[in-house]
């Protein structure tokens, strides 16, 4: 079985999955400005809410040093400042320029231009790492799951969270319709920016094509993690706690 994740909807945004990255960093570095507001309005709100009541619910602490992988606009490292006792405790890793320049703005951690697969960071200096909403971005699950578990102290934590397409039918229909066009929509006519329009397509596309749990729990386990365990709540937010 091979560890590359699915090359998600490779043929309607970039040639092939050995494109995928640059796609990705283009579409972000374009979207930076706007990422935030749509971000905050599309979850009406619950983002913010739903990061911060995660990562304590499954063990962060005030006093621990926190690895961010895939910071974007810096939504997961907020809600670590709300709980660690300094900001300077958190370190990021992002790939696009542009989100890192807005994430510079609200959050002053030291910011790291890379992606999953390469963490630029020393080993064994984190008690956690966090990863938000970032899974179906990412290569090579495998790769970028033992840089995690490299990074992480002995017994330390590694906080996955994702989207889930719910499962039945009926909540399915309302999330395929926001999702696939209500927001693209709406965020396209609001910013007046075709490269949101983009962006927010390939979110459903990708979101609807997410990695598959099993391939992540194996991966995890293959890096090395031991006591893997998923979680969905609300049938729509997934989250993967692995510790080294
Ligand atoms: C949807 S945003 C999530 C931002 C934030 N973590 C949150 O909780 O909302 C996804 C981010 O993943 C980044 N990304 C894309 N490919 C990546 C990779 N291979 N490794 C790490 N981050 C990646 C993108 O640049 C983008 O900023």
């Amino acid at each position: 079985m091979q560890n590359r994740s699915k090359p998600t909807v490779a043929g309607s945004y970039y040639g092939s999955p050995a494109e995928k990255q640059v796609f990705l960093r283009k579409v972000f570095d374009d979207t930076a400005s706007h990422y935030e507001a749509i971000a905050k309005w599309g979850w009406f709100g619950s983002g913010d809410w739903y990061r911060r009541e995660a990562l304590l619910r499954n063990g962060v602490t005030p006093n621990m040093r926190v690895l961010d992988v895939a910071t974007g606009t810096g939504q997961v490292a907020r809600a670590l400042m709300k709980i660690l006792d300094n900001a300077d405790q958190i370190e990021c890793v992002e790939p696009s320029a542009g989100m890192i320049e807005e994430s510079k703005k609200t959050v002053p951690a030291i910011h790291h231009q890379s992606t999953a697969e390469v963490l630029p960071v020393e080993s064994e200096r984190f008690d956690f790492l966090t990863m938000g909403f970032a899974l179906r971005h990412v290569d090579n699950l495998e790769d970028s799951f033992r840089e995690f578990r490299r990074v992480l102290k002995d017994g330390g934590t590694a906080l996955i969270m994702d989207v889930t397409v719910p499962k039945g039918a009926f909540p399915r229909f309302f999330f395929r319709a926001y999702f696939k066009y209500i927001l693209p929509i709406a965020s396209g006519i609001l910013t007046w920016d075709k490269n949101v329009y983009l962006l927010m397509k390939y979110y459903w596309d990708s979101m609807d094509q997410m990695v598959d749990v099993d391939d992540v729990i194996r991966n995890l386990k293959l890096a090395g993690f031991s006591n893997v365990q998923h979680n969905t709540l609300l049938g729509c937010f997934s989250e993967y706690v692995a510790v080294r």
